[in-house]
């Protein structure tokens, strides 16, 4: 057998902190806005950063991290490429999951929701607070797709941002927001003995969330 690397005795206890029952609220956006609120408050590394996992026609899942731009109305915002990979999946089907982890605070949260598009208004708005390059660098990437080169995606970056100097950068066509509507959001805090916390919040038809707790 060919061993990369000795990994197999790597291993930590989880200790920090504790969900109860009691403590929950009935709406899950309010305790996963506070658990995001204690990861930026705990200065953990891209404490946006979420797992993004889309499916394929043919039924083939992948994932890939987004930053979290936005949480409001009950959804999840994010931006990117819609004719990206993610984009074309998520054209096909949009049944899409988030996850969240952050491992500071031994702690993370599963997110299954349907995905739509925001509104173009609504890209525009946090297109324009972009900083210039990353706008002008969003106009040129065909991402997902093969490139020859660096040099290639460089020289269109100096032309394109030769182009828009002193004028305000427009969003393209094919890049901008999805906002996620959840229908079940489980969250877990790691405790002792691998006998962590999960609390499984599922949409319900009458629009309420019914909350189970489940073995770790
Ligand atoms: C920390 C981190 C944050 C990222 N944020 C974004 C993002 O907000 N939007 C985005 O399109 N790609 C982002 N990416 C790049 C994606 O992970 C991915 O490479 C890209 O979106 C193409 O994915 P796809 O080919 O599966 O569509 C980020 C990557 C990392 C590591």
């Amino acid at each position: 057998m060919k061993n990369y690397g000795n990994i197999a005795d790597i291993r930590q206890e989880y200790t920090k902190s504790g969900l109860r029952e009691n403590e929950l609220p009935d709406d899950p956006l309010l305790l996963f806005s506070q658990w995001l609120q204690e990861a930026i408050d705990a200065k953990v590394d891209e404490p946006t950063a979420v797992t993004v996992g889309t499916v394929s026609p043919e039924g083939k899942p992948s994932t890939r991290t987004v930053l979290l731009k936005g949480l409001h109305d009950g959804k999840f915002v994010f931006y990117t490429n819609y004719e990206s990979r993610k984009g074309k999946q998520l054209a096909q089907n949009p049944y899409i999951s988030l996850s969240f982890v952050w491992h500071t605070l031994e702690r993370q949260v599963h997110i299954e929701g349907i995905a739509s598009k925001v509104t173009p208004e609504e890209s525009d708005e946090y297109f324009r607070k972009r900083p210039y390059r990353s706008r002008v660098g969003a106009r040129i990437s065909p991402q997902s797709q093969p490139i020859s080169s660096r040099m290639q995606l460089i020289r269109a970056f100096i032309k394109e941002a030769a182009r828009w100097i002193g004028k305000e950068v427009e969003r393209p066509d094919n890049w901008g927001g999805y906002a996620v509507v959840p229908t079940r959001i489980e969250f877990w805090q790691g405790r002792p003995n691998r006998l962590h916390d999960r609390f499984l919040y599922t949409l319900q038809l009458n629009g309420e969330w019914e909350i189970s707790r489940l073995a770790p």
